[in-house]
């Protein structure tokens, strides 16, 4: 343990020192045995001292988890929810849903007035936009699998950040900075991320609260939050609100495995996650109808690639919003969606002489967001085994709410249902009557955390956040290593580009294309959104001579380390 706390000592200099911006560079870390790859460098850290105190890849993403929670409370939560994709050195493969689900009192219309207009205000921020958590259960389903160290062990390194205090970094100063008067409207009190004055890269904050929280669950378990006095600081906290989620509620949520979604993409195996996330059949659909095109000759980011991705994308979305719900709920066509011949037909209309306009596309003939600040962990130990785990808050610090006397925020990810099936919720993202709201059900997700193996050995682990744009997202990365011969940093850092049926844009990183591949988008008819940032991935790839090279988003404070 005293190892830890020099590793985290050495990162909190390393991060106060630094300025990720100025130093981009194309080539990742790359060390030799394991790797940790998340969204903050303590949470990296974490996770890289539980592998060399001897603990395996869902170890380490399990402290990982955690010290998230702790230093990235943006998207890193106990009170929010996500899923897991494993692959055992061994071959095997599983993933686990631990994503939240409505409370037993939600309603199809809870958040439409007696007139039948959408509050869309209701869903998103507050008491009531919270779908019970499936966190918590989810990491202690993980390690009794798969686990190899104490679950005490894991979560000890979290309760010491919370307690000693951990240091801002430019970019998480910024952001707090932007969120004090929603953290003032929504909750009853001084939370440790209120301040009067700006807050200042460098500042530490302390989180005593939160300490305790983590050390009811280390002590009793999944039920120290499920049950007990965790449990009903959250019910407390929802009513003052009157938010719906009950203590039977919390005491009944169970994480649930599901059989990963697996395809092929030249030669590849790609292991993703099924329903109730779009994200895997999404990708294998996008995957599919980019087979048969020579994109690596196209080039990266070239007109034609472009408008290939675009026109495919308009029309997997289009499927998303019909086809895909929670599968406890509704049967959703997997195997009609990944279909070869199913796809072949779905993509025969694409034309390069003009786009398509969304208005044309609907979902193809057979039998929905998501918010920048969800969280990505990529990670693999010494012995091959891999670990890739998306989880989220739904929005920025999601509802807002931070738990009273608790000392963590809840999620929004009501709003990842249809409200008002046909209208776009926070993201744009239209749905349909499959992702309209039922009691117990659990909401479209658009999490994509991916496996890739080659010729049957691990290759890459991938994920990121970013609403809806990460499906899109994760599909580019892997285009850019598989055709376009980037390595992981590099795929990694390259510009990105998403359409998602509506609206009809492409909206376009700034400086992604350049200004002859705009205007030849443009004259297609393609309408070109720029946008800022678009992901923020943390990815790991296997090198041919079975280094890891990692790919750690430089558009926020992402850090892949290992050994
Ligand atoms: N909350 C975003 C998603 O699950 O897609």
């Amino acid at each position: 343990m005293k190892q830890l706390h020099h590793l985290l000592l050495y990162v909190v200099f390393v991060v106060s020192c630094s300025n990720h911006n100025q130093f981009i560079s194309n080539s990742g870390t790359i060390v030799k045995n394991a790797m940790v790859s998340s969204a903050h460098p303590l949470a990296s850290a974490t996770g890289l001292g539980i592998m060399k105190n001897g603990g395996n890849a869902i170890d380490a993403a399990i402290a990982t988890h955690f010290a998230l929670t702790v230093v990235y409370p943006q998207a890193g939560n106990i009170g929010g929810g996500g899923f897991a994709v494993i692959r055992m050195n061994d071959g095997t493969i599983n993933s686990l849903d631990f994503r939240e689900k409505a409370p037993a009192l939600a309603h199809r219309d809870m958040y439409l007035s007696a007139e039948g207009q959408l509050n869309d205000l209701q869903s998103t921020h507050g008491h009531m936009a919270s779908g019970v958590p499936g966190s918590v259960d989810g990491m202690f389903t993980l390690h009794q699998k798969y686990g190899t160290l104490p679950m005490s062990e894991l979560i000890d390194p979290s309760i010491e950040m919370a307690r000693r205090g951990y240091v801002l970094t430019p970019l998480a100063a910024e952001l707090l900075n932007t969120k004090q008067e929603e953290f003032q409207t929504y909750n009853r009190w001084s939370t440790p991320y209120h301040s009067d004055q700006n807050w200042q890269a460098g500042d530490t904050i302390t989180q005593p609260d939160l300490a305790q929280t983590l050390e009811h669950i280390q002590s009793n378990g999944r039920d120290g939050f499920y049950e007990g006095i965790v449990a009903d600081q959250i019910v407390a906290e929802i009513k003052s609100g009157n938010g719906l989620i009950s203590l039977a509620d919390l005491k009944n949520y169970q994480s649930v495995w599901r059989k990963p979604i697996t395809g092929n993409y030249r030669g590849h195996q790609i292991i993703s996650m099924a329903p109730p996330s779009s994200g895997g059949i999404a990708l294998i659909q996008l995957l599919r109808g980019t087979e048969g095109y020579p994109i690596a000759d196209w080039g990266h980011n070239s007109f034609k690639t472009i408008h290939l991705m675009a026109e495919l994308e308009r029309r997997v979305y289009a499927d998303r919003a019909t086809y895909l719900g929670d599968p406890d709920f509704i049967d959703v066509p997997i195997d009609k969606l990944l279909d070869s011949v199913y796809n072949q037909k779905r993509y025969i209309d694409i034309s390069f002489d003009k786009a398509t306009p969304s208005v044309l596309v609907s979902s193809g003939k057979i039998s929905p967001s998501e918010s920048p600040e969800t969280t990505h962990i990529s990670v693999v130990d010494a012995n091959g085994n891999a670990v890739a785990i998306t989880t989220t808050l739904n929005s920025s610090f999601g509802n807002k709410v931070m738990v009273k006397g608790a000392g963590f925020f809840l999620n929004n990810e009501m709003d990842d249902f249809s409200s008002k099936p046909g209208s776009p919720n926070q993201f744009g993202l239209i749905g349909g009557e499959a992702n309209a709201i039922a009691p117990h059900k659990r909401m479209l997700s658009s999490m994509t955390p991916t496996i890739v193996t080659y010729k049957d050995k691990l290759k890459m682990v991938v994920g990121t956040p970013g609403g809806s744009t990460i499906i899109t997202s994760v599909y580019q990365t892997l285009l850019n290593v598989i055709d376009h011969a980037m390595g992981m940093q590099e795929a990694v850092n390259a510009k990105r580009v998403h359409h998602q049926w509506y609206p009809d844009e492409i909206r376009v990183e700034t400086d992604a294309l350049n200004e002859n591949v705009q205007n030849d988008l443009e004259k297609l008819g393609h309408r070109l959104r720029i946008t800022d940032k678009i992901g923020r991935m943390d990815c790991i790839l296997v090198l041919p001579d079975g280094r890891l090279e990692g790919g750690a988003d430089p558009r926020g404070d992402n850090t892949a380390i290992g050994y």
